[in-house]
């Protein structure tokens, strides 16, 4: 079983000579001001929940974006800082970005085109090439980072996610020294899908500066492959998972990310959770009630508004849950500057507005919304405190929120209902695995979870806690780590 000290044990003998880079856009901690104060948080982002512990074990150099507008002003004179702030464990540097590269890079090409690229719910990307121009700028900057970061060290380059599509190829042109690896957290849609992309090649060539690349699962990884093989001048061997591009040969692997199962599951049970769960009962009025909770970034491809209907048709067709049954949706705002969300809120707002209107009595109402970035420990609470979890993601790579929720439940109560969409559905069997586009079917999944037996919910959570206590982040970093370290560094 891979644990904290195990990775750190396997770190420690294996590779203290290296130096140790992980590349991403969003940051892990974020200073911003709070009036005259600086505060740090952390982002809602699945990629650095997973990889601080990681990081906060293995030692090494984070390189992001540096965000937070008061970010400038706690860096050193190379723009580092050593994070976490309470007891430094490793380097963060961050990268600057102007307003015009954020717009074209992030919001633009990462979050217009690739984003609903990847994500097959039937929203168009849009492809602006002056977006697609800043996006090489900015995977060129980074590139420039991550070698004068480097210098002459070998070092293992750990690049997350689809803003970076370029980057392997880039630093490889540089510096052939390195051993370079990237995990793409989204989904990869079929070829059909991929092939409306004007710069599909230069994007396939980019990902092909890997020497490993890695997705949640198996079948993101056929999709590859497929995609490799029909769009550009390849060889893609099938029975290895492996493509050979000009003399080159890139790995191509599962690895289903997952969390800190037992550092989750122990705040579960500590007392700093037991007294938010009491102070969250009483200012979110949950005594006596059935809770369901969401817990999502808002974004298109969640399944709130699916959800939200789905609760609408729950109280029509079993009236007598009003008054007892409560959701709660909870979680930040997410890429505003993008029509697509802001659309998005509206019509949550709207349809949280008028099935409240139809169904309130007195102080009771069945959907509350709370559109904000909650700690660690007010979520913990909020998962102790629902009985239910819907995550109804329409597509998704893996999911986070679920296997947070399973970690959160060491008394093996409270029932998850899952889109079979998500990555998190191949291990997560147990859950009650639904089909988010059928409402009517939510609205049952969520009667069913209601009514489901004590007996009945403790089989299904103690079967999915196993899954998650021994497939977490360690044992995630531990496979990705023993398969770069099988690569051989080119001088010997
Ligand atoms: O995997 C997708 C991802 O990068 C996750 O880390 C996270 O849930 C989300 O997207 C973060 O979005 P953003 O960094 O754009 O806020």
């Amino acid at each position: 079983m891979w644990n904290r000290e195990g990775l750190k044990e396997f770190i420690k003998q294996k590779m203290a000579d290296y130096l140790f880079v992980i590349v991403s856009n969003r940051e892990p901690y974020v200073h911003t001001f709070q009036g005259e104060e600086i505060k740090c948080g952390m982002p809602a982002s699945g990629v650095t929940m997973a990889l601080d512990p990681v990081m906060q074990s293995c030692g090494g150099i984070w390189i992001a974006h540096g965000s937070g507008d008061a970010d400038k002003e706690v860096v050193d004179a190379h723009n580092h800082i050593q994070v976490p702030p309470e007891e430094s464990r490793y380097t963060l540097r961050r990268v600057w970005l102007t307003k015009e590269e954020e717009a074209g890079y992030y919001y633009g090409f990462s979050n217009e085109a690739l984003w609903p690229l990847c994500h097959v719910v039937y929203t168009r990307p849009t492809f602006k090439s002056a977006d697609w121009e800043t996006y090489k700028k900015v995977n060129e900057l980074f590139s420039r980072t991550v070698l004068e970061e480097i210098g002459d060290k070998k070092a293992f380059v750990f690049i997350q996610d689809y803003h970076f599509a370029l980057l392997s190829r880039l630093i490889r042109e540089k510096n052939p020294n390195c051993i370079l690896s990237q995990f793409w957290h989204i989904p990869w849609p079929n070829p059909e899908a991929f092939r409306i992309c004007p710069w599909k090649e230069e994007i396939l060539h980019g990902l092909l500066g890997n020497d490993l690349l890695g997705f949640h699962i198996r079948y993101h990884c056929m999709n590859f492959l497929e995609t490799v093989d029909r769009m550009i001048e390849a060889r893609t061997d099938y029975e290895k998972f492996e493509i050979i591009k000009g003399g080159k040969s890139t790995r191509v692997r599962p690895f289903p990310i997952s969390i800190d199962f037992d550092e989750a599951s122990s705040r579960g049970q500590s007392q700093e959770v037991e007294i938010e769960m009491r102070r969250l009962r009483k200012t979110l009025g949950l005594g006596g009630q059935i809770v369901g909770l969401g817990v999502d970034r808002i974004d298109y491809t969640k399944g709130i508004p699916e959800r939200f209907r789905a609760i609408d048709l729950f109280f029509e067709k079993y009236p007598q849950y009003k008054g007892k049954v409560k959701f709660i949706q909870a979680g930040p705002l997410s890429r505003i500057h993008i029509q697509q969300y802001k659309d998005l809120n509206e019509e949550l707002t709207r349809l949280m507005v008028e099935i409240n209107f139809k169904y309130e009595r007195g102080r009771w109402k069945p959907i509350q919304f709370h559109r904000s970035n909650f700690g660690k420990k007010e979520l913990m609470a909020l998962y102790r405190l629902a009985d239910f979890c819907v995550v109804s993601s329409l597509h998704d790579g893996m999911n986070l929120v679920a296997k947070e929720y399973v970690a959160s439940r060491a008394d093996n109560t409270g029932v998850l209902i899952l889109s079979q969409f998500t990555g998190a559905a191949r291990e997560l069997e147990s859950a009650l695995l639904v089909n988010p586009y059928d409402v009517d079917g939510l609205a049952e999944n969520i009667r069913l979870a209601i009514e489901m037996t004590e007996g009945e919910k403790q089989k299904r959570m103690s079967k999915m806690r196993e899954v998650v206590q021994k497939n977490n982040i360690y044992r995630w970093t531990g496979k990705v780590l023993s398969e770069l370290l099988r690569f051989e560094f080119p001088e010997g």
